[in-house]
């Protein structure tokens, strides 16, 4: 029950004026609603994850891996062989449970299990279920080498340098 003392009457200023403020307040709400709403949509848009390494880098120039040169780069899991003028990079991650294969006399050898691999990858003992992966190496236009890890290539194909 309206107190007549304390409240317009229906239709007076004072209540014309709550109901625009209270309608305008409502609106503003629904409004900031929604544009917070696009926000933080728009922060899904971009990933924020740290990938690891990039698989395509530059190993330097050919002239650093003299003729038969075998040189295991651990940190990128990849050997480098260079026979004459012939190039190619070599992984260097044990096929059986990823442990990072180590250059022997005879090619490469995996501390964890036992495997062994000849001078190309290919298995020649222990429990290794295939060949070293092959990855495409190219000379970039600025004279250096690039591998690709993303490109696995045929065992055997060099690069020609
Ligand atoms: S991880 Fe290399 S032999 Fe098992």
């Amino acid at each position: 029950m309206k107190n007549p003392a304390k409240s317009a009457p229906d239709g007076a200023p004072e209540d014309v004026n709550r109901r625009k403020l209270l309608s305008w307040l409502s609106g503003f709400g629904l409004f900031g609603s929604a544009v917070i709403a696009a926000l933080a949509n728009l922060i899904f848009i971009k990933p924020r994850v740290t990938y690891g390494a990039p698989n395509r880098f530059s190993i330097g120039k050919p002239e650093d891996f003299p003729p038969g040169a075998r040189i295991a780069l651990d940190t990128r899991r990849v050997c480098i062989v260079r026979d004459g003028d012939s190039l190619a990079a070599i992984s260097t991650t044990c096929t059986h449970l990823g442990c990072i294969v180590a250059v022997s006399e005879t090619g490469f050898a995996c501390p964890c299990h036992g495997s062994h691999y000849d001078q190309d990858g290919n298995v020649t003992g222990g429990p290794a279920p295939r060949a070293l992966s092959w990855y495409q190496l190219t000379l970039a236009p600025n004279g250096e080498l690039v591998v690709d890890k993303d490109n696995e290539i045929e065992a055997g194909k060099y690069l020609k340098v």
